[in-house]
């Protein structure tokens, strides 16, 4: 079968929107999914492009139908904006607007998949950001696989306070799991509009008190479901986290599409197990030809907040619920995720949404 990687190879070839950056490196690829024999891809593009792009979709298409084993290849533009400007109607004020009592600013975790280390990230990030002085919840709201228990070694049931739920508690940060909204068992199929019940009562019905930040871990991907959240949720920012290889990197790619397409500021770009550091002589590998986010968050304009390390130690204390910022607070790994949230608290203090990449001169 055709893989996603023969597909970006032959739009190799492909110019994209600018007319001379290849396809795959353009950013705008917005789609890409392959079914059997036939692919489908998307591809956004400004309005005021459509009539030079279309020599473009079917330079796309050809490339890839000339791929052995593809039978058939549909290539669509998408625009993210209306060609014409003044006939759009006023968006309604979308919810997420709506502050939310108490919390000064809600931010996301996301992945364009799963296993990439997202809710590693993301508790390791709030723990961080407290112990610079921020008060800091959780929502754990991966539907697919609530870990905030496991991590932060929480367990039992949240009380009620009056109509509300009284968050869990672990090292100073507050806690709340959709985990504890439905039975780890039971096999469900969430749809868009029931996740976003559970995860409005999880931000809403909460007792969170006055926090300074709390932090989202997104379920992940890039479909419906986050695409209602990422809306309805009033987020001052998100970070992405991605490992160093091409094919997540297509994933965080996708992620910072869709942030953009709800007016979410990208805070940032965050590589995770970005390169192995072995637990017996100390030695780094770069196992998956890392730099590729720093790389993808250049050419995005988005910022590059660093590189966490394939470790050992970080899996053990995750899995133990003792995160290393709290178990190794002196750490080189702890220090890491003390510097990208410094970086985050920066630039949310700063209420400056885009700050220009990094460049650090190696
Ligand atoms: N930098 C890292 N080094 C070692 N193990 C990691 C690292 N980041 C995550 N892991 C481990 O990888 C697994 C998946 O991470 P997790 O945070 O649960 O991913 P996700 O939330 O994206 O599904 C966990 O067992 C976690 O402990
Ligand atoms: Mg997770």
């Amino acid at each position: 079968m055709v893989s996603e990687q023969d597909v970006l190879g032959a739009l190799g070839t492909v110019a994209g929107p600018d007319g001379k950056t290849p396809l795959p490196q353009s950013g705008a690829i917005a789609g890409l999914s392959i079914k059997d024999d036939k692919v489908y891809l998307s591809i956004a593009i400004d309005p005021q492009q459509a009539a030079t792009a279309e020599p473009m979709r079917v330079a796309a298409e050809t490339a890839v139908r000339k791929l052995s084993g593809v039978a058939n290849a549909l290539v669509s533009l998408t625009a993210e904006k209306p060609a014409a400007p003044p006939p759009a109607p006023p968006k309604p004020q979308a919810p997420r607007s709506i502050a939310i009592p108490g919390i000064a600013r809600v931010i996301a975790v996301s992945s364009g998949k799963g296993g990439v280390g997202k809710s590693t990230t993301s508790v390791n990030l709030a723990l961080a950001l407290s112990k610079l002085g921020w008060k800091i919840g959780i929502l754990d709201a991966d539907i697919y696989g609530p870990s905030l228990p496991r991590l932060l070694g929480l367990s039992g049931q949240p009380e009620s306070e009056g109509r509300f739920m009284k968050p869990l508690e672990a090292f100073g940060v507050k806690a709340i799991s959709i985990g504890f909204m439905v039975d780890e068992e039971d096999p469900m199929i969430w749809r868009g509009p029931m996740v976003m019940a559970a995860v409005q009562q999880l931000l809403r019905d909460v007792a969170w008190g006055e926090l300074d930040c709390l932090v989202v871990d997104m379920p992940p991907g890039t479909g419906d479901a986050q695409l209602t959240l990422a809306q309805n949720v009033p987020l001052a920012g998100a970070v992405v986290v991605s490992t160093p290889q091409d094919l997540a990197l297509i994933d965080a790619r996708r992620g910072i599409t869709m942030f953009n397409k709800v007016d979410v500021p990208v805070l940032g770009i965050v590589e995770n197990m970005s390169y192995f550091l072995c637990p017996h002589c100390g030695g780094r590998s770069d196992i998956f030809a890392h730099g590729g986010a720093r790389a993808e968050a250049e050419r995005l304009g988005v910022p590059f907040l660093g590189e966490v390390p394939l470790h050992m130690t970080i899996r053990e204390r995750a899995d133990s619920g003792k995160p290393v910022v709290i178990s190794e607070p002196d750490s080189a790994y702890a220090k890491i995720y003390m510097d990208i949230a410094g970086q985050i608290k920066e630039m949310l203090e700063k209420g400056q949404q885009r700050v220009a990449p990094k460049i650090v001169i190696e």
